[in-house]
């Protein structure tokens, strides 16, 4: 799954809008701080794709910003977003850029509730909250296969470059509408396969015995035969060693609430995986706390917190790093450095623990620094 591991890295840092700077910043702090104690070197290069790029230079990531980000070992990711910037535009020409460009098909979400955080279920422990979302990251809605139409006859052509396939779409519109739009979702026998596998690989290596593939194959016909079909080929060669269910996506939206604690791995496809791992970020006791790993097991992954740019905080130095920091340790396991991975989290959770250094999503009055100073200090200690 990781590539094995060595004594120097290169990283590219990608800090980004709003917060982003501010959460990166203590991010690379503490990696740092962890791989001096177990003697790794990390070289960083820092990229200024966002909106003040987008905004001065008209560029978002272009083919040459891909190639020359396809040197180093990982990618490192603050947050994107600015009002000043039409939604979507940057999402689409940078976050999704990056994961499909990399073929990042693995979107992995720890949700884990660790000991003094507190969830706003009420009377739920940390070891009631422990799940893993795995959100297949390349297909489904988020392919950008679609278009508004207005009455009468139109035609459209869309096509899709997968590293592993590649499709076209020509298609005639009819319609006595005045206007339409539509979205085509695509999920494919590779694209499910390779999530399946991954996820079952991924559970017997974590310890965890049961998969929750999640889709609404009640309704969509693209998360029905396929889908469902992929996951029983590959749950074969994993018989016994790991069970697995299939649930709605809307009867899980309240099981998550109601009984957390049935959860292990939860697979699912792109779309889903984003809306539930909000509500995941929920559980785990906000959005600053939540990280994610956008991962390609033989290629270059990239590692953010799920939150946004949270603009209006921008220079405050009041948003939580945790979700980065957490990030910068996933990064480190995805590496082959288990050990440093360790070492951030539990330094992470000693913090949460003690309750002294917090910021204020989690009721305290530490600025963004200070949980990054606190969560240093606590690596060192280790020593
Ligand atoms: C996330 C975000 C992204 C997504 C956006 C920024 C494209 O919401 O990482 O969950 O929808 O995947
Ligand atoms: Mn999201």
């Amino acid at each position: 799954m990781a590539c094995t591991s060595k004594k120097k890295f290169k990283i590219a840092v990608i800090p980004g809008d709003g917060i982003g700077p501010e959460v990166i910043r203590e991010g690379v702090k503490v990696v740092n701080t962890a791989c001096e104690v177990i003697n790794i070197n990390i070289e960083w290069d820092y990229f200024p794709f966002g909106a003040d790029y987008y905004l001065s230079t008209g560029r978002l990531i272009e083919e040459d910003d891909l190639r020359t980000l396809s040197k180093y070992d990982a990618i490192y990711f603050g947050a994107i977003g600015d009002p000043r910037v039409e939604p979507g535009i940057l999402e689409k020409g940078i976050v999704l850029t990056l994961r499909f460009y990399f073929d990042q098909y693995i979107n992995l979400r720890p949700v884990k509730l660790l000991p003094g955080v507190e969830s706003p279920l009420k009377g739920k422990k940390s070891g009631d909250i422990n799940f893993v979302i795995i959100r297949e990251n390349t297909e489904d809605f988020y392919v950008g296969l679609g278009s508004r139409v207005r009455r009468g006859k139109n035609e459209r052509v869309h096509q899709l470059m997968r590293s592993i396939y590649k499709v076209k779409f020509d298609i005639d519109i009819e319609t006595d509408s005045e206007e339409l739009a539509y979205q085509i979702g695509i999920i494919s026998k590779e694209g499910a396969e390779r999530v399946v596998s991954y996820s079952f690989n991924y559970a017997l290596m974590s310890g965890f015995e049961k998969i929750t593939f999640v889709d609404k194959a009640n309704v969509l016909d693209h998360m029905y035969g396929l889908w469902r079909a992929a996951v029983n080929n590959v749950a074969k060669k994993f018989a016994k060693a790991i069970s697995y269910e299939f649930e709605f996506a809307d009867a899980i939206s309240m099981h998550l609430i109601r009984a957390p604690e049935r959860y292990q791995v939860i697979t699912t496809p792109n779309l889903f995986g984003d809306i539930l791992s909000d509500l995941g970020a929920a559980l785990m006791g906000g959005l600053g706390l939540a990280p994610g790993a956008n991962i390609n097991p033989n290629g270059i992954s990239m590692f953010e917190p799920i939150h946004g740019s949270a603009p209006k905080y921008k220079g405050k130095q009041v948003a939580n790093p945790i979700a980065t920091i957490w990030a910068g340790a996933l990064m480190l396991k995805e590496l082959g450095v288990e050990n440093g991975h360790d070492l951030i989290l539990n330094a992470i959770s000693r913090v949460l623990k003690e309750g002294r250094v917090r910021t204020y999503d989690l009721g305290g009055t530490s600025k963004t620094y200070e949980v990054g100073d606190e969560i240093v200090k606590k690596i060192k200690e280790e020593l």
